[in-house]
């Protein structure tokens, strides 16, 4: 099930960031997520376990970008290691991509990384229609890694 996320919600999100980016980007999503008001702005939903609603599987977000009001993100997207395979992050895709077209966004990208445990990431959005559009170099929070942005028209 699909719903929007709640502050109560954050310590398992941040939980599922660390495991499946690392230290750096969860200390990122609790300094930036942590801070929100959690009332549906930006976009941010879960899904959550079909007979535990207060289990968290997998977060994600569309978020507009400061410079265009056009184009909006994709924000912390991941499902947990465990529920990874079984169709939530597809789920949680088609649900961001609709919500997008509905704000009448007309373009959309992904920020990922070139480090191995995002690869599996990188595939599945050129699955989905995100073509790659460049790299920012020593962008990751570590200082040591880039940035790889994919983006789409909607
Ligand atoms: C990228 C990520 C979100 C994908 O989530 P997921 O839930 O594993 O994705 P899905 O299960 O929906 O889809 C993955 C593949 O499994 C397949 N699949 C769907 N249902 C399945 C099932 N029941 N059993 C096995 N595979 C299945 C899908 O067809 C899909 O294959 P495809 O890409 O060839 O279409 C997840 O791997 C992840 O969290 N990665 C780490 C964090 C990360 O990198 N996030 C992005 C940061 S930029």
């Amino acid at each position: 099930m699909i719903r929007q996320m709640l502050s109560d919600d954050l310590e398992q999100c941040e939980a599922i960031v660390r495991e499946t980016m690392g230290d750096e980007l969860a200390d990122a999503f609790a300094r930036n997520v942590g801070g929100e008001e959690f009332d549906g702005k930006p976009y941010r939903i879960v899904v959550c376990d079909k007979y535990n609603q207060s289990l968290v599987l997998g977060l994600g977000g569309v978020v507009p970008d400061e410079m265009s009001l056009e184009t909006c993100w994709v924000a912390w997207f991941a499902v947990s290691v465990s529920a990874q395979g079984s169709g939530i992050g597809d789920m949680l895709m088609r649900r961001l991509l609709e919500r997008a077209r509905c704000q009448g966004y007309k373009r959309i990208y992904v920020e990922t990384y070139d480090r191995p445990e995002f690869r599996r990431a990188r595939v599945f959005y050129d699955k989905r229609g995100f073509k790659p559009m460049g790299w920012l170099e020593g962008h990751h929070p570590s200082g040591k890694g880039s940035t790889f942005y994919m983006g789409m028209e909607l």
